[in-house]
């Protein structure tokens, strides 16, 4: 069956598209409420939220493929977008990289067995003042170390084990 929102939050999307003059301004909303949902973005997300706000698929294609914070197949519960830009690979990036998967078994486009983790390789996300630095669930973990990774990848065992969305 092809992919679909639930229908409460296709409602939402309607909703959105009421509050602009030109329903392409929904697109984002949409594809945001698909990660929401779901996580990532294909293909079938896109014709679903071009069905719903009443644009051609190719605008939301168009959208989805400019943004790197869309991932395109699927990812962990916490994909680690991690940035490997210039203040962030000075500052150590790639040696963190590889102890995430060394250390946890993380790495580079890969799903962990407990579908709890991946990682994604991102260019700069604007907070190269605390570099190195990584975007997990829309929140920014910023002048990292492996000290503070190997907390943060605690909490969030924890936290899944809880039964936390
Ligand atoms: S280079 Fe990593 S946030 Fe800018």
């Amino acid at each position: 069956m092809a992919y679909e929102l639930p229908k409460e939050m296709q409602e939402k999307l309607k909703e959105v598209v009421g509050h602009y003059p030109d329903p392409m301004s929904a697109i984002l909303p949409g594809l945001h409420m698909v990660m929401e949902h779901r996580g990532w973005v294909d293909g079938e997300a896109c014709d679903h939220v071009a069905e719903v706000i009443n644009v051609p698929p190719i605008h939301v294609y168009e959208a989805m493929t400019f943004y790197t914070y869309f991932p395109r197949k699927p990812v962990g519960k916490y994909n680690l977008q991690f940035c490997h830009n210039i203040a962030c690979h000075l500052r150590g990036a790639q040696d963190l990289i590889a102890y995430l998967d060394e250390k946890h078994g993380i790495r580079e486009g890969e799903v962990t067995v407990d579908g709890l983790f991946s990682l994604t390789k991102v260019e700069c996300l604007g907070a190269c003042g605390n570099a190195p630095m990584m975007l997990v669930r829309d929140k920014y973990h910023e002048d990292l170390t492996v000290e503070k990774l190997d907390e943060l990848i605690e909490n969030w065992k924890k936290e899944a084990g809880n039964g936390h969305k």
